[in-house]
């Protein structure tokens, strides 16, 4: 499809920021939009960074019909901007959309309209240590109607967030987990593994209730409280003491972290131990006092490696990983992942996508 630019004057435009100190607050001069309608996708554009015209009635603001995706690109060293997995997220945009009913989008269509925003704001792309250029594609369902059923038109967008990493103190700061057996992120036949808004608004009262525990987030059970699920931002993982990374099992109630999927790639490609695997509570935490389990954290596109310290229980009863701070083999899957993001370690063929210079027509 043809993408079509409408770009800010020069004068208009803003200058990126010297340095990026939070993640998801600066915005670039432009996204991608392009719309759905008749059962086909039509005008692929950039455009500036504004407010959307959209209806009040739209099916998007009342009933959250509404999916979204999480992804980086980097600059390397040799000054050019690459896009890390892109192809994961686009596929998953399109399971999600399965889930919430609305339309296929060309995942070739969803690289294309990226390459080019971020061939538009490649000098947005920030360089200090964990910092990234954060990429949230999102569909909306944009049909003004008040009756509880599918949208029949939608808009699907890119926006980009020059940002630092997504916890304060980055990947030295290990994190605290709450357990919940109170709250829960998602059931077996729900849209748990969507990337949906309203996933994301149900986690809001459990973060803040796990904040007045003294925890910086939830770790989510099953519905039936056996089974360790995910942490909403990121999937969750712990570590033996032979070093083999645990993950829980990928479920209609778990989001696929595209973090995690590598991970699990890089173990078949021999650069690591990882596997996926059901992981009870009552064992989890017995694990942890036995010394089995000397590492925990957190993998996502935002979070990257996010090593977890220590569990708080409802009861309030504490749980220290190892000696509560970032282990090594933590350390070592950090290292390597987000060096082959950053140009530092070479990435498998495949994984970074180079941002070409496109010709611009206004
Ligand atoms: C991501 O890791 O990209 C996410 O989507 C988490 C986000 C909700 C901050």
């Amino acid at each position: 499809m043809n993408i079509r630019y409408e770009l800010l004057e020069k004068t208009r435009r803003k200058s990126p920021p010297e340095k990026v100190t939070a993640f998801g607050v600066v915005r670039t001069n432009h996204m991608f939009a392009v719309d759905y309608n008749d059962g086909a996708w039509h005008d692929a554009r950039i455009v500036p960074y504004a407010p959307l015209n959209i209806m009040p009635g739209a099916v998007c603001l009342h009933y959250g019909q509404t999916i979204f995706e999480g992804a980086k690109a980097f600059q390397h060293p040799d000054g050019n901007i690459h896009a890390w997995r892109f192809d994961l997220n686009a596929e998953r945009m399109n399971a999600s959309a399965k889930i919430l009913m609305m339309p296929q989008i060309p995942e070739d269509l969803q690289m294309e309209g990226l390459m080019r925003l971020l061939d538009i704001e490649r000098d947005w792309c920030p360089t200090e240590p964990e910092s990234s250029m954060y990429i949230r594609p999102f569909m909306l369902g944009t049909e003004d109607c008040l009756g509880v059923k599918a949208s029949k038109t939608f808009s699907y967008y890119i926006m980009l967030s020059p940002s630092s990493a997504y916890y304060a103190g980055g990947f030295n700061h290990a994190v605290t987990l709450l357990i919940s057996t109170k709250y829960h992120r998602a059931v077996s036949g729900g849209t748990g593994a969507a990337k949906t808004g309203g996933n994301y608004a149900a986690s809001l009262v459990p973060a803040e209730h796990a904040f007045q525990q003294g925890a910086g987030q939830v770790l989510y059970l099953d519905a039936g409280n056996k089974y360790l699920e995910e942490a909403g931002t990121m999937n969750h993982y712990h570590i033996l003491e032979d070093g083999t990374i645990i993950i829980p099992p990928f479920s209609d109630s778990v989001l696929k972290s595209t973090t995690s999927m590598s991970i699990l790639d890089l173990a078949k490609m021999g650069k690591c131990k990882a596997r996926l695997d059901a992981i009870e509570l009552e064992q989890f935490l017995k694990d942890i006092k036995s010394g089995k389990i000397i590492e925990a954290g957190g993998f996502g596109t935002a979070a990257v490696v996010s090593p977890v310290g220590k569990y708080i229980l409802e009861d309030g009863s504490e749980y220290i990983v190892g000696d509560g701070g970032i282990g090594k083999y933590s350390r070592q899957i950090y290292e390597l992942y987000s060096g082959m993001q950053v140009g530092a370690i070479p990435a498998p063929e495949g994984w970074l996508k180079k941002v070409e210079r496109f010709e611009v027509k206004q």
